[in-house]
């Protein structure tokens, strides 16, 4: 069962998932330094081009399942931490892959959903999805043709479950954020509304300083595979 108010709230962003293969987005080889997001992760990208989404995520999905690419340190770090403060932990991640859940994590938020799920325009039925996307594809549910999409947030769409997020900023004691470049909102804005309405401390764990890393009260910079597990054995430690 979900805490109610968990006094710990974690953002997670692409570069905790870097170590274990899977590219960010704005790092200098990034995603959106290879494919344009107009083109590929906005509701007008894929209505002008269905296929061309398909193949941006399908080539994804199947890196994800490659066997190479595995939960890191970090990842089985906060799934520690997690085991160690029962009902006391939630995260929310900006990912889309399942790095967190394969490393044991279980109270997690996809607030900009997952890559291994797709989506029925038509019916808005969701289910798993681990093959490839395509424009012929049936829905399992409604059975329409032509409405599949990957059960992912695009630019201009409202992330997931963010009354619940908003509900927990609201009432933790410590917000973390790790890999993320404070790029995106609403994500970027968490760290504000933690230190407003929860008057939270909050610490960033980051390779280099993100856009809005003068808000956080503590910075530890370096990969998360070596920040993360020293942060949360001091964490634990403190219990
Ligand atoms: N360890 C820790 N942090 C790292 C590592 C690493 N090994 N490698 C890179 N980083 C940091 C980068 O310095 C950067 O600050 O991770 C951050 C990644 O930033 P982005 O590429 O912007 O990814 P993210 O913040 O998750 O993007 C947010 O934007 O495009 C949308 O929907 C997409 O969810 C994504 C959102």
């Amino acid at each position: 069962m979900a805490p109610e108010s968990p006094s710990i709230v974690i953002l997670t962003g692409a570069g905790i998932s870097k170590e274990s293969g899977l590219d960010t987005f704005r790092d200098k080889d990034g995603i959106w330094s290879r494919v344009r997001l107009e083109d590929v992760a906005t509701p007008a990208g894929f209505a002008a081009d269905p296929r061309r989404v398909h193949g941006f995520y399908n080539a994804r999905r199947r890196g994800l399942l490659d066997d190479a690419v595995r939960p890191n340190a970090a990842h089985r770090a906060l799934a520690e931490l997690e085991q160690g403060r029962p009902d006391d932990v939630l995260l929310v991640t900006q990912n889309i892959d399942n790095l967190h859940e394969r490393a044991g994590q279980r109270n997690i938020i996809h607030m900009h959903g997952e890559l291994l799920k797709a989506r029925c325009a038509a019916c808005g039925a969701v289910g798993e999805c681990p093959d490839d996307l395509s424009v012929e594809l049936a829905c399992a549910a409604c059975g329409g043709v032509g409405g599949m999409r990957p059960h992912v947030v695009w630019f201009g769409e409202m992330p997931l479950e963010m009354d619940r997020i908003y509900a927990a900023l609201a009432a933790c004691r410590l917000f973390l954020s790790i890999g993320t470049s404070g790029n995106v909102y609403p994500a970027a804005g968490f760290v504000a509304e933690a230190r407003k309405v929860a008057r939270a401390h909050t610490v960033e764990l980051n390779l280099e300083p993100s856009e809005g890393a003068s808000l956080f009260h503590e910075a530890i910079y370096g990969p998360a595979s070596s920040v993360v597990p020293g942060y949360v054995a001091k964490l634990l430690d403190r219990d």
